[in-house]
């Protein structure tokens, strides 16, 4: 059966049909055309009782911004959820959440039902969400105009684990962040499992401007590429996000958000 994603929202356009919509293209449209997946955007507003179909209101207590009420949006959830049988895992796309790890994709990508809330505007009364308890995610720290590109972010990142929705079964496993076993550096030690960055990769011409591919892989030794990938991942990581093999950044300094990698000034 396909994993079914609904997904709430006051911009249902942004996931439709016909338009030239993220998830339309590529890998996730492929795999929702082989029937691995399937999702449906839903309008929250569709379920206000007020006369002017208003989902959203100004704050108590003043200040900018307006904040969305529990009722269309309990009413909302309700009202998906009982449109299949199967229980829906609730998640509220929120930049005050849990953030998004491949580790939380893999373990969404193995739930039946997903039902993704995209929240607008200053946010969502806090009361509906105590009572809904969705598990709050955040794709990062920067805020977007809504939780809309978010769920697309998440729904993407799930869709392409899904067994069969990619051509090379095997290609999710070496991609940056999926945990891999990195042997014993001794014959008594114990291997390790660690989420790492992927690889440099290459293709042909074998040179451009100049620059060679690594002889290793042309070397035609698949024992010998292995380890190579594998020592450039550790290296990698070691470099750019050393939080990732448990160590502290060996730069003192901070990393400048304008470097191409955000590399601390010196590198
Ligand atoms: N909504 C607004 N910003 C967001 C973020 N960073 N992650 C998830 N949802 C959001």
């Amino acid at each position: 059966m396909p994993l079914r994603i609904d997904i709430l929202t006051t911009f249902p356009e942004m996931f439709g049909e016909g338009s030239p919509a993220a998830l339309g293209v590529s890998i996730p449209a492929r795999a929702r055309g082989a029937g691995l997946v399937e999702w449906h955007a839903t309008d929250i507003r569709a379920y206000t009782t007020n006369k002017h179909q208003k989902t959203d209101d100004r704050p108590f207590g003043g200040g900018p911004g307006m904040v969305m009420m529990c009722q269309p949006v309990w009413d909302a959830v309700h009202a998906v959820e009982a449109m299949d049988t199967r229980s829906a895992t609730r998640v509220l796309l929120t930049p005050q959440g849990r953030p998004l790890t491949q580790e939380v994709v893999e373990s969404l990508a193995a739930r039946p039902r997903l039902l993704l809330i995209a929240g607008h505007y200053e946010g969502i009364d806090e009361r509906v969400i105590q009572k809904l308890e969705p598990l709050e995610i955040s794709i990062g720290d920067y805020v977007l105009s809504g939780g809309e590109l978010a769920a697309m972010v998440l729904m993407d990142a799930v869709i392409r684990l899904l067994p069969g929705a990619l051509g090379d079964e095997d290609s999710c496993k070496s991609d940056s962040f999926s945990s891999v076993t990195i042997p014993p550096a001794t014959k008594r030690g114990v291997a390790t499992q660690r989420r790492l960055l992927d690889c440099p990769h290459y293709t042909k011409p074998r040179e451009w401007m100049g620059m060679e591919v690594p002889e290793v892989l042309l070397s035609g030794d698949h024992a010998r590429v292995a380890a190579w990938r594998l020592e450039r991942m550790i290296e990698r990581t070691r470099e750019r996000r050393p939080d990732l093999l448990g160590e502290a950044s060996s730069g003192g300094s901070k990393p400048d958000p304008g470097s191409p990698r955000g590399a601390a000034e010196g590198d």
